[in-house]
């Protein structure tokens, strides 16, 4: 059976382009970039090229971003190496950092792990639709206010958040800026140049790159305090030996999405709103985020009276690979936090559905899923005792 992969916010194939750069480095420059010789030569001129290709990507300087082992570990560093700057050159600002309660478990728990050392963390409702409220925001800031974190764009229902106006409070303020991009970097432009964000978290296996590597951009200027110690690689913010197999991946990964953004938007945004009006067709089906300002590969639905793992085993059956909200969170039977934060009832919340899209979809693919979804939906139904009462 043909399958139909729908699950691009947990992980994308990697691009045979990405595959071919990256083989060289396995085995003909296999050497460790900070070797002297030509083995370490060539490795560290791949590194830096790469760097290029991130930096690029976002219009931020090359000496602006540096590797990091995936998008969590972004994250970690860029808020925990913020609070542990601020405290450890005793500033005059307190511990107080502000984010929202819709953030992925990789910016979540680690506001949680900081408030057991003592850090205040102020978690900011989003509206219906999935967005902070910019005027809250400005109110909730203090005296002791040192770190803004609020994602770019969400994981599982793909609402887009004004990080241009949210830099531009933080800034007025004088309070640095974090945004996790993970999910939106290579599908909007992101320009460092001219927004207002001090930090940003990539991941490189969201866009077509490999699993376990990913960058963090620091704004020139910034400190933050290292995670690992050890041999200085990375300006001395993330220490060891690079993964110049997965970095090469990573930089061409982003060479691409630069080239593609254009064609993959238009693209990407048509197949969405295909999907999005032909599921809307069944009866009490709903879409969840915004309607426009939304990622333009997301399209997250709930249906009243089934569970949500019934469906994505159903489509699986089909041969199409869906998700029922995080990748994450999906594993456990609990009420997604997004959906909660937005308003949705646990009921509700579980019979939803989130089916992201990538540059391979086509729309015949879509046709089909259009298609089979009403008949699995029914077919839930005539079983549930939700829909029946
Ligand atoms: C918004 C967001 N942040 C962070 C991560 C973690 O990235 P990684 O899997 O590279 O650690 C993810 C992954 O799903 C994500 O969607």
């Amino acid at each position: 059976m043909k399958t139909i992969y729908l699950d691009h916010a947990a992980t994308t194939p990697v691009d045979p382009q990405v595959i071919e750069t990256m083989i060289p480095y396995f085995s003909t420059y296999f050497g460790n970039a900070s070797s002297l010789h030509s083995y370490g030569r060539d490795a560290y001129d791949a590194l830096e090229e790469s760097r290029k290709q991130v930096a690029e990507l976002i219009k931020a300087r090359k000496q602006e971003i540096i590797f990091t082992a995936g998008g969590t570990e972004s994250d970690n560093i860029a808020i925990k190496g913020v609070a542990y700057q601020n405290k450890q050159k005793r500033q005059t600002k307190g511990p107080h950092i502000i984010t929202s309660t819709i953030e992925h478990a990789a910016v979540l728990e680690v506001c949680k792990h900081l408030q057991t050392q003592g850090y205040k963390i102020e978690y900011l409702p989003v509206d219906t639709e999935g967005i902070v409220n910019t005027t809250e925001l400005e109110n909730t800031i203090s005296k002791d206010t040192f770190l803004i974190t609020i994602m770019t764009a969400n994981n599982e229902i793909g609402t887009i958040q004004p990080i241009e106006k949210i830099g531009r409070i933080a800034h007025d303020h004088d309070v640095l800026f974090h945004t996790d991009a993970v999910q939106a970097i290579g599908k909007m432009n992101l320009d460092m140049a001219k927004n207002k964000v001090d930090l940003l978290s990539i991941s490189s296996h969201k866009i077509y790159g490999p699993k376990g590597v990913g960058a963090l951009y620091i704004r020139e200027g910034v400190r933050i305090e290292p995670l690992i110690h050890g041999g200085g690689h990375e300006r001395g913010l993330r220490s060891s030996t690079e993964n110049i197999p997965g970095i090469t991946g990573l930089g061409k990964a982003c060479e691409l999405a630069a080239q593609r953004m254009e064609k993959d938007t238009i693209y990407l945004k048509k197949l969405r709103d295909q999907l999005i009006k032909g599921l809307l067709e069944i009866e009490e089906s709903f879409l969840n985020g915004h309607p426009t300002k939304r990622l333009v590969n997301n399209a997250h639905f709930r249906f009243t009276g089934i569970e949500g793992e019934s469906l994505v085993l159903g489509l699986n059956d089909k041969g199409v690979a869906a998700a029922t909200g995080s990748a994450c969170s999906s594993k456990k039977l609990q009420s997604s936090h997004v959906l909660t934060a937005i308003g949705i009832d646990p009921i509700h919340a579980h019979g939803s559905l989130r089916l992201t899209l990538g540059r391979e979809n086509t729309a015949d693919e879509i046709a089909y899923v259009i298609k089979v979804l009403p008949e699995i939906v029914d077919h839930l139904r005539t079983m549930s005792p939700l829909w029946n009462r």
